[in-house]
């Protein structure tokens, strides 16, 4: 960072304090990861200078010849890696990809069918904070009290009594397998689109360690950050068909100008995502979360639906009578990074929360394994036991700095100093 720290030391020593506390730090944010020094590299470049509105070959800006092959790239690159028939890869983010596929697919007022947030689903799954939700209108589906895992009993009842056009399935925190196969057939029996949203699973189902939506729905939306590995932004796949329609909710409906640094980095990623390494890389990140549910179960601890299939593990803090948000903010303050979450059926508020939510792609991708989850796991209960204890934390923080800083982080320890 020589250019910058010369330039505005202020915001280039900001970056470094960030740099060591993704350095020193546990990072267990189930939607975060990190992503390699060429994915960071393509970010940073001179792309960013360059405005191209509209698609490779069809732009209102002149000089494009070379975003329009870094577009074309991208997305070739993403149709090879999920078996895609058209990919959109401008939306700027989740909420906007998601956000294209309800314009593209409804009409203002029209019914869709998604599952709660307070159950797994997300915020822009129809929330009524969320924009979805004054333009849409929105039923919920949820989880089966007793097993915890999704209910296509409910989904299908749901799906009878309001007529939905649109049945999205995905989640942010939710630790089983998504049976897309069975989303469809409920779909068709009602006359609905099908729209998956594989945020959190796509690197995932890249890999081929999740079963891909895209033989069934009709639309795929991804943020490509999360286990992904790429930068912070997202994509839209779909059937030829709906090419058009995705395509023009995209842009002009909802966008300005792609952001060509980041289709770059996208390409790039999407490269990274299709060599065998990736594909050990996500075994990995799920059999390091197995580990971690399966620790934490040994010493106590209520794990929802008792384990996990994929990258995250949903903790029931509140059943040893500790909210969800303590027990971030007690992980917090010894490095280790996660997020309050609800549990189904939660008896506290949202903001408070009966559960945290683990997540392993990123401490995979600094190379840790089985033996590192179990310690962590153990970190993890002897922070929330001593919470009010300051010297049994202080023992846990210097474990935690120690444990962190002898696994290199990817995009910070290869650059040159
Ligand atoms: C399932 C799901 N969809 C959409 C999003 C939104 O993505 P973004 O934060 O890029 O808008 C998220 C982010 O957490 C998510 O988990």
């Amino acid at each position: 960072m020589g250019v910058l720290e010369r330039a505005d030391p202020e915001v280039a020593a900001i970056i470094r304090r960030e740099e060591d506390r993704q350095t020193y730090g546990l990072e267990m944010m189930a939607s975060e990861n990190y992503v390699s020094a060429a994915v960071l590299e393509a970010m940073g470049s001179v792309l960013t200078n360059k405005y191209a509105e509209g698609y490779p070959g069809n732009r209102y800006y002149g000089g494009c010849q070379h975003v329009d092959e870094i577009e074309s790239l991208a997305i070739q690159r993403a149709k090879d890696l999920f078996g895609a028939e058209h990919v959109n890869v401008q939306p700027h983010s989740g909420a906007d990809a998601n956000m294209a596929a309800y314009l593209a697919l409804m009409e203002l007022g029209d019914t869709a069918l998604a599952m709660r947030l307070d159950q797994g689903g997300h915020l822009t799954h129809g929330h009524k904070v969320n924009a979805s939700s004054w333009l849409f209108r929105f039923v919920h589906y949820g989880v089966d009290r007793e097993t915890e895992r999704l209910d296509y009993d409910e989904m299908l009842a749901l799906a009878r009594e309001h007529r939905p056009k649109l049945i999205v399935v995905g989640a942010t925190a939710y630790p089983r397998i998504i049976d897309f196969a069975r989303a469809r057939e409920i779909a068709d029996e009602v006359g609905a689109y099908l729209m998956a949203d594989i945020a959190h699973i796509a690197g995932l189902v890249a890999a081929g360690v999740h079963p891909s939506p895209v033989p069934y729905a009709h639309v795929v939306t991804t943020t490509t950050h999360k286990t992904l590995r790429g930068p912070r932004s997202a994509m839209v796949m779909c059937r030829q068909e709906l090419a058009e329609k995705i395509d023009r909710a995209v842009f002009p409906g909802l966008q300005g100008g792609p952001h060509m640094h980041i289709i770059a980095a996208k390409a790039v990623c999407f490269a990274e995502a299709k060599r065998p390494e990736f594909a050990d890389y996500q075994r990995r990140t799920v059999e390091n979360a197995r580990v971690l549910a399966e620790e934490l179960m040994s010493l106590g601890w209520r794990i929802v639906s008792g384990g996990t299939d994929n990258h995250l593990v949903l903790v029931d803090v509140g059943q040893k009578g500790i909210s969800g948000k303590k027990a971030e903010k007690v992980l917090d303050s010894v490095g280790i990074y996660c997020n309050k979450n609800a549990i189904p059926f939660d008896p506290r508020p949202p903001a408070v929360g009966s559960g945290i939510r683990l997540g392993t792609p990123g401490l995979t991708s600094r190379g840790m394994g089985p033996d590192e989850m179990r310690r962590i796991a153990r970190l993890i209960d002897a922070a929330l036991a001593g919470r009010d204890d300051e010297t049994a934390l202080e023992r846990v923080r210097g474990e935690v700095r120690e444990l962190a800083g002898a696994f290199p982080v990817p995009g910070i320890s290869e650059r040159a100093p």
